[in-house]
């Protein structure tokens, strides 16, 4: 079976694309199709290099039912190579990714996460939580299940699934 791969990328790689992982993880668990889908997130920078999700998101996504793994590693070029879809969590990081890309067709890898989205305006971010407090962390959360429940249904209309 082929299979499509997936990687989520913020800043630091402990709050958001891990919360939007783990999300996207869980629907494609219960929609059946995990052996169809490898998943990962990765940060921009390389701060947190090693470390857990940040217990605040790991809390908000817990009390939703849906667990985070993983340890924070920084996006590198060779990711490219190996993944299909790369979904930046804002424009920073969108920008940031588009100028690591080694060619075009990597760089059309990548997209904003909330533009898979149509319910948000285009270009719209997931808001940096880390500075913030708890409700940030359930606003992250909400805005991945939103989006990636999209992108689950996308990749499965186009690859057949
Ligand atoms: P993330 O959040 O990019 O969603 O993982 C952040 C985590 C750490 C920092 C910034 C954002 N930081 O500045 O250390």
């Amino acid at each position: 079976m082929a299979v499509t791969r997936v990687c989520f990328v913020c800043l630091g790689n402990i709050c958001r694309s891990p919360t939007a992982e783990g999300v996207f993880r869980h629907l494609v668990d219960e929609a059946g199709v995990s052996a169809a889908f490898e998943i990962d997130s990765a940060g921009t920078a390389a701060y947190h290099e090693g470390e857990p999700p940040d217990r605040r998101s790991t809390a908000a996504a817990a009390s939703r039912g849906v667990h985070l793994g993983g340890r924070a590693r920084q996006f590198r070029r060779e990711d490219f190579a190996r993944f299909d879809h790369v979904l930046a969590m804002d424009q920073q990081n969108r920008d940031a990714l588009q100028q690591l890309a080694p060619d075009a067709p990597s760089r059309a890898k990548v997209r904003l996460l909330r533009d898979l989205d149509p319910s948000s305006e285009p270009g719209s971010e997931v808001p940096d939580p880390y500075y913030g407090g708890p409700q940030g962390f359930d606003i992250v959360f909400d805005i991945c299940m939103a989006a990636c429940g999209r992108l689950l249904a996308e990749l499965q209309d186009t690859d057949g699934r």
